[in-house]
């Protein structure tokens, strides 16, 4: 009686769901909701993807650099329609002027800061004014736009807390329903990159890892809803590509460590001590220049979620360490994954 409580849900959904077929050997496999962790990133096949890609367009946000400014090109040379949302565009930034050099006119890039909703709705007025048929719908959104700090949980402010949460969850969820309408007329795609720090959480990373961890539910509980209206909904889950992009700079790590001790309560201060405190900093310095410098398992991952008929629930682009790290913190129980990596 309690298994088929459990379990009914789940019984109602359709076969398609609750496996996933292995294109390559054409069997099917038993895991419920097909994770890309166990198929390797060469072995993605693109064999069912979705055409024409030529009439199909994509608002990418947070192009400014990094993942967003490579995968808008990407996008472009695949033959997309793109619009990417940048937010400094209305200051001339590096990024809008060499997106723009490009002079195509399928590579527009438009102002958007995800936290104004003002910005968000105009920016839904500009794609769907420049969509040759705007009932037909836009085929992709890929939630980008993030930003990041660090500091244990007693070093950071609320003020911290919510600045980061207003980019990378509030600007996700925001610009997601503005986009919605447009996305069911497609019956297409959307795509939020969260973190691999949106499944196992990190010391000192709160402030981040939680604006993560809601990106992920939302994405399931969006994934869920939006089943039956055909849209497909995927998350991109990067490991370590800080070497590659901008989120974080030793300027930026040293004017958060510098704004961080400033505001420090007095107990905190004096509990710790600076010298604790400039240990951390140091660490975080060295993190700058970590990572892989490649980003093309990132752009490839978001590419093969809105162009594969069949994409991924999850994309894991990280190297084998992360990767690992990420089943044994998600797969086995608590006390095994502490015991491992709390050092
Ligand atoms: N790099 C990694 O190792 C890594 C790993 C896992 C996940 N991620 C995620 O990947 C995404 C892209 O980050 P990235 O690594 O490419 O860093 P990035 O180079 O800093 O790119 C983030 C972009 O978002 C923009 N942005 C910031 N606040 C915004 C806002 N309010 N509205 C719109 N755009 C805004 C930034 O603009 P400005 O440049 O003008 O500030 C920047 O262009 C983020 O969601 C990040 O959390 C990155």
């Amino acid at each position: 009686m309690l298994t088929a409580r459990l379990f009914r849900p789940l019984s109602q959904l359709q076969g398609k769901t609750l496996s996933f077929s292995d294109r390559e050997n054409g069997v099917r496999r038993t895991l419920l909701f097909h994770s890309a962790s166990f198929v390797p990133m060469g072995r993605r096949t693109y064999a069912d993807a979705v055409n024409p890609v030529g009439s199909k367009a994509v608002l990418v946000t947070g192009c400014d650099s990094g993942f967003g400014f490579s995968l808008a090109q990407h996008l472009h040379s695949k033959g997309f329609l793109v619009f990417a949302g940048c937010l400094m565009k209305d200051k001339g930034n590096e990024g809008v002027k060499e997106l723009d050099s490009l002079k195509s006119d399928r590579l527009r890039t438009i102002q958007l800061n995800v936290c104004k909703s003002e910005e968000v709705e105009k920016a839904v007025e500009i794609i769907r004014s420049s969509l040759q048929d705007p009932d037909k719908g836009m085929w992709g959104l890929v939630n980008n736009a993030g930003i990041s700090t660090f500091g244990e949980v007693e070093f950071t402010s609320m003020e911290t807390y919510k600045e980061v949460a207003e980019v990378n969850l509030w600007g996700t969820v925001r610009t997601t329903k503005s986009f919605l309408p447009l996305i069911r007329r497609a019956k297409g795609r959307v795509v939020n990159i969260s973190s691999m720090l949106g499944r196992m959480a990190n010391p000192a990373r709160s402030p981040y890892c939680i604006t993560k961890f809601g990106v992920e539910a939302f994405s399931d509980c969006l994934r869920y809803e939006m089943h039956p209206l055909g849209v497909k909904v995927s998350v991109v889950e990067p490991g370590n590509f800080i070497a590659a992009t901008s989120l974080y700079t030793p300027e930026r790590i040293q004017a958060i460590a510098n704004k961080m001790w400033d505001e420090l309560p007095e107990v905190v201060r004096k509990d710790y001590g600076r010298k604790y405190f400039d240990e951390k900093i140091a660490t975080m310095e060295t993190y700058c220049n970590s990572g892989s410098t490649d980003t093309s398992p990132v752009i490839n991952a978001v590419t093969h979620a809105l162009t594969a008929a069949t994409p991924y629930t999850r994309y894991h682009p990280m190297d084998y360490y992360w990767w690992l790290r990420m089943q044994v913190m998600t797969h086995l129980p608590g006390a095994i994954s502490d015991r491992i990596y709390i050092q």
